[in-house]
């Protein structure tokens, strides 16, 4: 049976494109169906649309004819999936908003289906504080975008903002319609900072939020796995239907961490666990004196390299946050560690890693070394899922 797909054009000159895409839908048994915002049809025509759709094109939420056929809820309805190509700065404002202004706008109000943005615009709007708020909200809430990309741009300029190709934007699409890619997998990640007492009210920590690894949880989830999330402090709120374990310490830390292991087929360790600890923090507050203060700091344990040491295992994925690398080191790193792939962020730069909104990173696995360019730690995380579970497959094939 064909897969309905509900196709919507915003005003973009990317829309030039769209043609072939729906090509491309229809040859991988796609049904589609378009709807046009207003500025679209003046960049593509509706009638190529319906030619190439072989259905009508729909544009006007009061239309009268329209209303009596299909109107939005049934559009909505009848959709599995709604995509967005190209989706223009002003649509994301829009659906960030929840605008409801015209038919499109109103029918992904409307929908149940998951809904895939494929956004097109000039590399500054893209950047543009207020259009990275919107991309934001609209992760938060689940909708999936396929680019932008990096490249040479219809205004001549150089940057990220152009739709991705019509054939990425297809498999992007049909590849979540299909298995999920994690469905099976028992996925445990370790995510946050620890905190070590010193006194009752004074603690170690360090810079980790923690986004990375609920990124990571968030996205397995979506992607078909089950996912426990073991977190040290942070301000996040845990995903829903996730099994979620709170604690403070490294020690503690291990110890969830040793519990849960044998029931998991992944495990991603993304935490900031401190490597020392006060084995006896003092009972009472450390009184301010002229002298120096001394303590003398245990190194903790190191959960990940004690994991992936252990056999049977699952497969295990590190994360190690450097400042200053050379390869040589974090192969060695690798090595030391015992684990399958390990992920090195460059946190010494301002404008990712701990705290930031987005990542770039460099990803060690058995016998590649893939660079992820800067984006946001949801599509970090999607890439970086992938990744790992066509490495798990590789393996699962080769035992
Ligand atoms: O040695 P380094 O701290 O760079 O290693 C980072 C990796 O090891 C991360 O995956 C982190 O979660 C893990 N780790 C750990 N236990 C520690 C220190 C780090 O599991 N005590």
């Amino acid at each position: 049976m064909a897969i309905p797909v509900l196709l919507g054009i915003t005003a973009s000159i990317a829309a030039y494109k769209i043609p072939e895409l729906i090509r491309l839908l229809r040859e991988k048994n796609c049904e589609v169906k378009v709807v046009l915002s207003f500025g679209a049809k003046e960049f593509v025509t509706p009638l190529t649309l319906q030619t190439l759709s072989n259905n009508p094109v729909y544009e006007a939420l009061l239309d009268a004819s329209a209303e009596n056929t299909m109107s939005h809820i049934a559009l909505a309805r009848w959709a599995q999936r709604i995509l967005i190509a190209p989706a223009s700065a002003n649509f994301i404002a829009k659906l960030s908003c929840g605008i409801a202004d015209d038919l499109l706008t109103t029918l992904c109000l409307a929908t149940q289906a998951p809904l895939f943005l494929a956004p097109a615009m000039n590399q500054a709007m893209w950047a543009n504080p207020a259009t990275q708020h919107n991309f934001k909200t609209l992760l938060s809430r689940g909708i999936q975008f396929i680019g932008p990309t990096e490249g040479v741009q219809a205004c001549g300029e150089f940057g990220l903002g152009r739709m991705a190709e019509p054939e990425e934007i297809a498999n992007q699409l049909l590849f979540s319609i299909e298995k999920p890619l994690l469905a099976g997998q028992k996925i445990l990640i370790t995510a946050g900072p620890t905190q070590e007492a010193l006194d009752p009210i004074r603690f170690l920590t360090n810079r980790s939020s923690g986004k990375m690894g609920y990124a990571l949880a968030k996205t397995a989830l979506a992607l078909g796995a089950d996912v426990t999330l073991i977190s040290g402090p942070t301000a996040l709120s845990p995903p829903p239907h996730c099994k979620f374990i709170p604690l403070k310490t490294a020690k503690e830390m291990l110890s969830a961490v040793e519990n849960e292991i044998e029931h998991h087929t992944v495990f991603i360790s993304t935490a900031a666990v401190s490597d020392y600890y006060l084995p006896s923090p003092a009972l009472q507050k450390i009184k301010k004196e002229k002298t120096t203060l001394t303590l003398s700091l245990e190194p903790s344990p190191d959960i990940l390299s004690l994991m992936a040491h252990r056999m049977p295992r699952p497969y295990c994925v590190g994360f190690a946050a450097e400042t200053q690398y050379s390869l040589a080191d974090i192969q060695e790193k690798k090595i030391k560690k015992a684990c399958d792939i390990l992920v090195v962020n460059d946190v010494s730069r301002e404008d990712i890693g701990f705290e930031k909104e987005d990542n770039a990173l460099t990803v060690l696995t058995e016998n590649e070394i893939i660079h992820l360019e800067k984006t946001s730690k949801m599509n970090i995380a999607q890439q970086l899922l992938k990744i790992i579970s066509e490495k798990i497959k590789e393996k699962s094939n080769v035992l």
